[in-house]
């Protein structure tokens, strides 16, 4: 008689097994995703399966009660103790009678796919490079003298075919009392990296541990830091916080920062000690939030640009502040917590950074590379990450090329006359109507315009307390399109608009926008010097995107996909009509939401992602805008409203 036949569901594997093999077997025999930490003892229940009954002439099968062996005393146990969800099995202890068809859930897949929200990214699968696993381990004797270590790799090697294992001294000093106390069973945590072929022990503990394991992956801004707690075997963000990169007191942009460290001998020292110790900061405000403890903190993900790397890492980023900008290294780095004085986390925990892309080209920009997949994608997609520096992609299958471009920090609302971060009482969203010149404006914590009922009353506790960067781009984009401001950016004078909202202002004018000052509120309005600003800002960053165009060869480009805090507030009709962007329909402009932090907790969540970086990072062109002659040209050009000599058909329809 032929063995059962039994299917897999999602995956489709199937095969031929003897009456009394557990499932977990037979889906190890046909690469199955079904995942075990105890190595089917009935312990961990990660393995649980679901067996479907009825008839499935797709598989050519009909699977009767019984297909699999009834529960046994382990399920029992299990089931009393911690309770299974009906219709399901323990797949390790549940053997196979009969021709079945088995689904493995999601929740039992180490290779899970994790659900993203971004429509445009590739999905993120489960891969991580901490994982436990249960051991059982021989007891010593007087006649094999090997040392607990050597019979724990032993076990790991027979158990789950580990070849190689090391610890650390904080492992060997705890590993005698941990193997003792669970009597000759423990769980140990190990990591390994995508290009190592050696398990290390981050953790030991005794008998079966099943308290999940957290990373943190961490965009590293130069204004902001953002951290997201990860729990590394769902892939799910527990908490996510963020905090003020108190490097700005040495330099508000990267350049300062650099020149900061020329300057003073032990700068770059001091910057160093101050961004590790907000990290410290902000991990223990993740700790405390999820309600954790820090040794469940197994490793950190970096993301961030090339000075930032560096001053993390305790490199002097002088290089980096003239050409020809070389890094220190272009490879990820792989650490430990200690190395950086991360005192947060779990003892053992390992730090990964990204690579960066080049010396003015970061990690930050290789995440956004990693997340949005320009090189997996037949369109030519423009992914431009605006930050105090813009991060400028532009690639399909062919080519993929990068840069960056000096942005400075204007769209996010710093040197505007009003200009504040995205915060309560900020001007986010304005409108002005083209006849009256009168504006209307939402306003941060008020989901009211300023012109409906009840605003008054919805704005009281916030207050108007000025603008921030998506607010200031539609503030000069609708100037624009009210006629308000020539194509040249010079805001006209009252005679010229026909309106007392633009006022004298020196030797130059203003468009008033918001006046509070009758009840000791602030007077909101948009510069000439705020205009300039902005320009400058828009330029630089169009002035980017179109040498990457150069280069590849091409005047037009299919997408364009607006990464980042600022690319999630900003609306792609204002920045075509700023010019900010290059010309494409505006059903092909969309918003791609953090995309470094998302590809931070990619990293963090796969070490096949951090091969694949690795490898991508090599094979991106850089484009030094710094040194690039056209640069300039398309900087000037860029300076008009929307440009002074493209054509940017789409804002004429
Ligand atoms: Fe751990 Fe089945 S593998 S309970």
């Amino acid at each position: 008689s032929t063995d059962p036949l039994v299917v897999f569901t999602p995956s489709g594997k199937r095969g031929r097994f003897p009456v009394g093999t557990p499932v977990l077997t037979a889906a190890r025999q046909l690469g199955v995703d079904l995942d075990s930490v105890c190595g089917g003892r009935g312990i961990c229940s990660k393995c649980q399966i679901t067996p479907s009954y009825g008839e499935f002439p797709k598989h050519g099968l009909t699977a009767r009660k019984g297909a699999l062996s009834d529960w046994n005393s382990v399920e029992q146990r299990y089931d009393d103790k911690r309770g299974l969800a009906s219709g399901r099995r323990l797949g390790c202890q549940a053997t196979v009678q009969n021709d079945i068809v088995i689904d493995v859930p999601p929740e039992s897949q180490v290779h899970r796919q994790v659900v993203r929200k971004a429509a445009s990214a590739r999905a993120m699968v489960m891969d991580p490079a901490v994982r436990p696993y249960y051991v059982e381990v021989a007891e010593p004797d007087m006649h094999t003298p090997t040392g607990d270590l050597e019979r724990l790799a032993e076990a790991l090697k027979d158990q789950w075919g580990i070849e190689k294992v090391e610890a650390g001294i904080s492992v060997l000093r705890r590993l005698q009392h941990m193997l003792r106390k669970g009597k000759w069973t423990c769980t140990v945590v190990l990591h390994k990296n995508h290009d190592e072929d050696t398990h290390r022990i981050l953790g030991i503990a005794p008998g079966y541990y099943d308290r999940p394991i957290y990373g943190v992956a961490i965009d590293l801004g130069s204004t902001t830091i953002a951290a997201h707690l990860t729990d590394l075997r769902t892939g799910e963000v527990a908490t996510s916080s963020g905090i003020m990169n108190p490097q700005i007191r040495f330099g508000e942009d990267l350049m300062s920062r650099v020149s900061y460290s020329m300057m003073n001998p032990g700068g770059a020292v001091e910057m160093t000690d101050a961004v590790r110790t907000a990290i410290n900061a902000l991990i223990g405000t993740l700790t405390a939030e999820a309600g954790i403890v820090p040794q469940q903190i197994m490793e950190l993900v970096f993301v961030c640009n090339p000075v930032m790397h560096h001053l993390l890492l305790g490199i002097d980023p002088v290089e980096l502040g003239q050409a020809p900008f070389a890094l220190a290294t272009s490879k990820s780095v792989a650490l430990h917590v200690a190395d950086l004085d991360i005192n947060s986390t779990n003892d053992a925990a390992r730090v990964f950074v990204l690579p960066c892309i080049a010396g003015h080209v970061g990690a930050d920009a290789a995440a956004v590379a990693l997340s949005e997949a320009p090189g997996d994608q037949d369109d030519l997609t423009l992914i431009v990450d605006v930050g105090t520096n813009a991060e400028i992609l532009l690639g399909n299958k062919t080519q993929v090329l990068a840069c960056s471009s000096p942005t400075g920090p204007a769209f996010e609302g710093a040197q505007i006359s009003s200009g504040q971060r995205a915060a309560p009482g900020a001007i986010e969203r304005i409108e002005i109507n083209p006849d009256t010149k009168e504006p209307r404006f939402q306003v941060i914590g008020c989901g009211l315009w300023s012109d409906e009922d009840g605003f008054e009353a919805a704005i009281a506790t916030t207050g108007v307390t000025g603008i921030c960067g998506s607010g200031i781009i539609e503030a000069v984009a609708e100037m624009r399109m009210a006629g308000l401001l020539d194509p040249k950016g010079l805001i006209g004078s009252p005679a010229q608009t026909g309106t007392t909202r633009c006022i004298e202002d020196g030797r130059t004018h203003s468009y008033v926008i918001y006046d509070g000052t009758a009840d000791g509120g602030p007077l909101v309005t948009v510069t000439q010097g705020d205009i300039r600003a902005i320009q400058l800002a828009k330029s630089a960053l169009y002035a980017g995107a179109r040498l990457l165009m150069d280069e590849m060869g091409t005047d037009t480009v299919d997408r364009v996909v607006l990464a980042g805090a600022f690319g999630a507030h900003i609306s792609p009709k204002h920045a075509m009509v700023l010019g900010m962007i290059p010309d494409v329909p505006l059903d092909r402009v969309t918003s791609a939401g953090n995309a470094a932090g998302t590809g931070a907790r990619m990293a963090l969540c796969s070490v096949a992602a951090r091969a694949s970086i690795e490898k991508t990072v090599r094979e991106i062109t850089k484009v030094e805008t710094a040194i690039e002659p056209k640069f300039q040209e398309h900087f000037v050009n860029a300076n008009a409203i929307p440009h002074a000599t493209d054509p940017f058909t789409t804002l004429r329809s």
